[in-house]
């Protein structure tokens, strides 16, 4: 079944824990609810998420998103149809910002939304790809 992916970028607002955790359990909820699967890298000065499932409710999941205080400045940098998704068995992968992605520095001056499709598609391909770390979780729950 063809499926929609859409990655944004954005900044968080309050980055802590509580504030971390609230987002994954909410996410994972709506997304168990809307065959959502996807991850999202985060870091005090940046989230960078995908989302994949249904076109018309991977729209609705972002722009649900758009509307949240928890983060500002949220860009779009690619979205477009697939036939695999790259976190089938995901409701919400949560994963660390890795060293091989961008430095601090990168990130403060927009690597990010400089970034080509391609170079932004291929950090999620190498994130599907890494296992999670022992002091990482176990996988949410599946969505359908
Ligand atoms: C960085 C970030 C990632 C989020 N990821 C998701 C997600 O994958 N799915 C989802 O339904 N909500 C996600 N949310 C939460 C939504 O913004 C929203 O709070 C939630 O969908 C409930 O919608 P409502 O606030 O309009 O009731 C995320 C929020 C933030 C800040």
């Amino acid at each position: 079944m063809r499926q929609s992916q859409l990655i944004y970028t954005s900044r968080p607002f309050g980055f802590d824990d509580q504030t971390l955790n609230g987002i994954l359990l909410s996410a994972r909820h709506f997304n168990v609810r809307d065959g959502i699967t996807g991850a999202l890298i985060c870091r005090d000065d940046m989230y960078l998420q995908m989302l994949e499932g249904p076109r018309n409710l991977v729209t609705a999941t972002f722009a649900r998103i758009l509307r949240d205080d928890r983060h500002v400045e949220v860009v779009g940098l690619w979205s477009g149809d697939t036939t695999t998704r790259m976190f089938a068995d995901w409701a919400m992968r949560h994963d660390p910002f890795r060293s091989w992605m961008w430095t601090r520095a990168e990130v403060a001056q927009g690597a990010v939304h400089k970034a080509s499709a391609d170079e932004i598609r291929a950090v999620f391909a190498r994130v599907a790809a890494e296992p999670l770390s022992a002091n990482e979780e176990a996988p949410s729950t599946p969505a359908g």
